[in-house]
C-alpha cells in the first residue's frame, strides 16, 4: 500500500468517526449555539466534539505531521511538509438550522500542495474521497466532473463570507452576473460539499472568496482526481492562502474566468 492509500484510509477513519458525533448532536444543539466574532459565523458543541474526534485519530497515526484545525488553529510542528487541513463541520449554519447540507473535510497537504482529501456527509451518507494519482470517489465508487461546456446550460454555486456586510469585495455582483448568464446558481452553505458537487457533476462550478485553507484542501484534491480544475479567479495557479478559488469542470473554466473578471460591485451594497 502506499503511503498516500495510507494517509486516505485513516482520514476516512477519523470522517466517519467525526460524521458519527454529528450525527448524535443533529436536532439536539438547543441553545448550545454562539457567534465566534463576525455576525453568523456559529460555533456549536458539535463543530469542537466532532474537531477532538479528528485531531484524535490523526494524531494518533501521525504525531509528527502539522495540524490546522478550524476550532484548535496550529498544532503539532508547523515546519513538518505534512499539513493536516480540518474542517469538522463545514456548513454549520444549515446543520444548526437543520438543513442538512454539510460535511466534515480532512485534507493533507505535502508541501503546500493538497494531495488526500475526504469529504463526509453524515445525513446523506456521502463519501467523497480522493488521493493524487488515485482518482476520485463517491461511496467507492469512480466519480467524474460533468461535460457540461456552455455557460447557459450550466448549473453553479457560490457563497459569501461572514465578512460580507464589511466589504464591497461581497460577491453579491457576481451572483446577480451569473445569475443572468446561467441555469441557475446555488448558494449551498458548505465550500466543502461545493467543491465534492463539482467534482462528481451535480455543479458545473464553484467560485468563492474568503475562505479558509480547511474549507477547500480536501474538496480541491477530490475535483482535480475527478478531471476539474482548481485556479485563482483570473486562471493564474491557485493559492491557497488567497482564500479565493475558481474551481470548474475545465470546459467551463475559461468562460467563468473571464465573465468574473469582467463583473464590478454592486453600488446599492458597497
Ligand atoms: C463556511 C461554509 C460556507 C462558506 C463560508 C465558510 P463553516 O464554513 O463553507 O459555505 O460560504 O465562507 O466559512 O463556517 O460552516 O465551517
Ligand atoms: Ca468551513
Ligand atoms: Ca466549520
Amino acid at each position: 500500500m502506499t503511503n498516500l492509500q495510507i494517509f486516505l484510509d485513516i482520514a476516512t477513519e477519523a470522517a466517519l468517526a467525526a460524521g458519527e458525533v454529528l450525527q448524535g448532536y443533529w436536532g439536539k444543539l438547543e441553545d448550545a449555539i454562539a457567534e465566534k466574532g463576525r455576525p453568523g459565523d456559529l460555533v456549536t458543541v458539535a463543530d469542537k466534539a466532532s474537531e477532538v474526534v479528528v485531531l484524535d485519530v490523526l494524531r494518533r497515526h501521525f504525531p509528527e505531521h502539522s495540524i490546522l484545525a478550524e476550532e484548535s488553529g496550529k498544532l503539532g510542528n508547523q515546519e513538518n511538509q505534512y499539513l493536516w487541513a480540518i474542517d469538522p463541520l463545514d456548513g454549520t449554519t444549515n446543520y444548526a438550522h437543520q438543513y442538512p447540507y454539510f460535511a466534515v473535510s480532512i485534507g493533507l497537504l505535502i508541501n503546500g500542495a493538497p494531495q488526500v482529501g475526504v469529504i463526509y456527509n453524515p445525513f446523506h451518507n456521502e463519501l467523497f474521497r480522493a488521493a493524487a494519482g488515485l482518482g476520485a470517489t463517491r461511496n467507492r465508487r469512480p466519480i467524474k466532473v460533468s461535460d457540461t461546456s456552455e455557460l447557459g446550460k450550466s448549473l453553479l454555486v457560490t457563497g459569501f463570507a461572514y465578512d460580507r456586510r464589511e466589504t464591497s469585495d461581497n460577491n453579491y455582483a457576481e451572483f446577480c452576473h451569473f445569475t443572468h448568464l446561467t441555469q441557475g446558481v446555488r448558494r449551498s452553505g458548505s465550500a466543502a460539499m461545493d467543491l465534492a458537487y463539482v467534482a462528481c457533476g451535480r455543479f458545473d462550478g464553484y467560485w468563492e472568496r474568503g475562505l479558509s485553507p480547511w474549507d477547500m484542501a480536501a474538496g480541491i484534491i477530490i475535483l482535480q482526481e475527478a478531471g476539474g480544475k482548481v485556479t485563482a479567479y483570473d486562471a493564474s495557479p491557485f493559492k491557497i492562502e488567497s482564500g479565493r478559488i475558481l474551481a470548474t469542470n475545465g470546459r467551463l473554466h475559461e468562460s467563468i474566468s473571464q465573465e468574473l473578471m469582467q463583473v464590478r460591485p454592486l453600488s446599492s451594497w458597497t
